[in-house]
């Protein structure tokens, strides 16, 4: 159920942080796994936390937490002394901890939660935004002092870099794909570890991460995650570029791309994309690398976002309604057909990230239907747009590309129950203007 004031239609503006997903799906009438978050980058081959935290719950909750065997695994499994390391809540709180204790500064761009006051040099490596490593010329005279390595080990494969004369904030969350768990670590001289953990709230780290994190560490292949972000990222690449849209180069579990208004053409059709304006990269989205399912609805929410793009302004049946945000019932239908079962119908977990192994390719772990979906039948891909558009002669056909099957808006002769199109709060409302509202846009 969502708040009904928070069911306006108008797509909220993107923030500081990604991880909107649940907040823009209510805001436009779904239910939060109808939206695929990509605005938040997880690893996409994270095999599902879900069991084991379940085995766990009980003595999770019902103690006050004691992290020091989890700590000593994570050390463990690092490969780092007991010493030098502090299990905190989450990257976010790991952040605070040296931010507080010794200050900093950034070049920007960089992430939001990064000191910007005196004090030595924080980087994220791979770097945020870009997602490119760090390598030698672009880090500039100046040393770094603090490494944020939340997405280091999706990038390269390894724990980290190991400097061992700079201090290392680091995340599980992004590994484990767990942004609600918050787990991440201090890694630095015993001294600091030592002011860290005395200026660490009590109980801050939770009972839940507390009891299952051994258990959790002891499902991770670093190697294989490593290699699943590389296939998927080129996969998204390929995938992108079928619409035109270029990714930049990146080391990490995402992709940068120039495409002015991504996030709000994409949000209607169950897709949400980090707005980098926060930044201030106006004009570029953050794409998470999807997990193969994830990919394919990257693809179908594509081709609605092209669909509705251009139908608009023309009469609109029911699937090209429902592509343009129009009517919730038949998107969901029209998302279902290309996604499969909806995540209540899915056991296990929700469909933003299902458990894939590495080495299997879209078209491997995808039905035909989402194999569709993901353009790896283009015949299918055509034909199960054409079944749910039902084509009509003579209708109007969208720019084709080569390479893809057109999807073919059908004219409709409905018309009732029709809603507008959402907006994004950012953008101007049409209707307010003094010309006519087209058909689409039509109350
Ligand atoms: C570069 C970087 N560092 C740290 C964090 C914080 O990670 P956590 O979710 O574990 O607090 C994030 C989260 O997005 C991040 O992007």
């Amino acid at each position: 159920m969502h708040d009904a004031h928070l069911t306006n239609g108008v797509i909220p503006a993107a923030g500081t942080h990604g991880g909107d997903g649940a907040a823009v799906a209510a805001a436009l009438g779904m239910a939060p796994d109808e939206m695929l978050d990509l605005s938040a980058s997880m690893n996409p081959v994270a095999p599902d936390p879900v069991p084991i935290l379940a085995r766990h719950l009980r003595a999770g909750v019902s103690r006050y937490p004691n992290p020091a065997r989890a700590e000593a695994a994570l050390a463990e499994v690092m490969g780092v002394d007991r010493e030098r390391l502090l299990l905190t809540n989450g990257g976010a709180e790991a952040i605070a901890l040296v931010a507080a204790e010794i200050g900093g500064h950034v070049v920007e761009p960089e992430f939001a939660l990064h000191p910007r006051g005196g004090g030595p040099l924080w980087r994220s490596n791979p770097h945020s935004p870009s997602g490119l490593l760090a390598g030698g010329a672009d880090l500039g005279d100046e040393r770094v002092a603090v490494w944020d390595e939340a997405f280091y080990q999706l990038a390269t494969g390894e724990w980290t870099r190991g400097d061992r004369d700079a201090v290392v904030v680091g995340s599980l969350t992004k590994l484990l794909a767990v942004p609600g768990l918050r787990v991440g670590y201090v890694l630095a001289d015993p001294g600091l570890i030592a002011a860290c953990r005395r200026r660490q709230p009590g109980w801050s780290v939770n009972g839940l991460v507390s009891a299952a994190l051994p258990d959790l560490l002891s499902t991770v292949d670093l190697a294989a995650s490593a290699r699943g972000v590389r296939e998927l990222r080129a996969q998204l690449t390929d995938v992108l570029a079928r619409y035109g849209i270029a990714a930049r180069a990146s080391d990490a579990n995402w992709v940068l791309v120039d495409s002015p208004g991504l996030r709000e053409r994409l949000a209607p059709h169950g897709v949400l994309v980090r707005d980098c304006a926060s930044f201030g990269m106006t004009g570029v989205a953050r794409i998470a690398v999807p997990t193969a399912d994830g990919l394919a609805r990257l693809d179908a929410a594509l081709v609605a976002a092209e669909v509705a793009a251009d139908v608009t302004g023309q009469m609109a049946g029911p699937v090209d309604r429902a592509a343009a945000g129009a009517d919730r019932d038949a998107h969901a239908a029209l998302l279902q057909d290309s996604r499969g079962p909806t995540p209540g119908q899915r056991k296990g977990r929700a469909p933003t990230m299902p458990t894939r192994s590495a080495s299997m390719t879209a078209a491997e772990v995808a039905g035909p239907v989402d194999r569709a979906a993901a353009g790896t039948d283009r015949d299918a891909h055509a034909a199960l747009l054409q079944g749910s558009h039902g084509p009509t002669p003579g209708d109007p056909t969208p720019r084709e590309r080569p390479g893809r099957a057109p999807a073919t808006p059908t004219r409709s002769t409905t018309t009732g129950g029709h809603r507008p199109r959402p907006r994004c709060a950012a953008e101007p409302d049409h209707r307010e203007t003094s010309s006519p509202p087209t058909e689409s846009e039509a109350p």
